[in-house]
């Protein structure tokens, strides 16, 4: 696996059009991820995965911010013959990831999207924990979706998966 590197990363998001709120926010979730990962002792990460998956979360969204822009970014990043792992980072970054079931809510191809790897779960969790360009907790995020979208089944479910991500990544810390 070769994972390209930040100039590269920065260049395809302006390349795609991804506009600049997001980019911005993609650098936020970025720096989030490798913090993150900077603090595991008990499991072995890849930094660089985190950094590049972070900074490429959300190219999708250069298509569509709908629930697809997940599969749409990993469509993305392999027909460009991008690793694998880092499309697997956009196709699971929803929420606290879809399993079938929420996949079929949204609208996409019935399937698992959940965090696998440590790197998935990295990624997912910053991103959560950054809304536009400052630093939320998880309750906090997930309170601002209830306002917005109600206390929907989707969200409750998701809050409570990442929650437990949450702690899983603590006890590596
Ligand atoms: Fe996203």
């Amino acid at each position: 696996m070769v994972i390209p590197d930040r100039d590269f990363a920065l260049e395809l998001l302006r390349k795609v059009r991804l506009p600049f709120p997001i980019r911005q926010h993609s650098i936020n979730v970025a720096n989030k991820a490798v913090e993150i990962a900077n603090n595991i002792t008990k499991a072995k990460v890849n930094t660089r995965l985190v950094e590049i998956g972070g900074l490429l979360h959300d190219i999708g969204r250069s298509v569509t911010h709908g629930f697809e822009h997940a599969l749409i970014g990993g469509r993305i990043l392999r027909e460009r013959g991008l690793p694998k792992e880092l499309a697997r980072i956009c196709e699971t970054h929803i929420l606290g990831g879809l399993d079938k079931d929420d996949a079929k809510k949204v609208g996409l191809p019935e399937k698992d999207y959940l965090p696998e790897t440590v790197e998935e779960k990295i990624v997912c969790l910053a991103d959560k924990h950054m809304t536009g360009n400052h630093e939320v907790s998880i309750g906090e995020r997930f309170q601002k979706w209830f306002t917005k979208y109600g206390k929907t089944s989707l969200l409750i479910k998701s809050r409570k998966r990442i929650i437990e991500m949450e702690k899983e990544i603590k006890k590596l810390m």
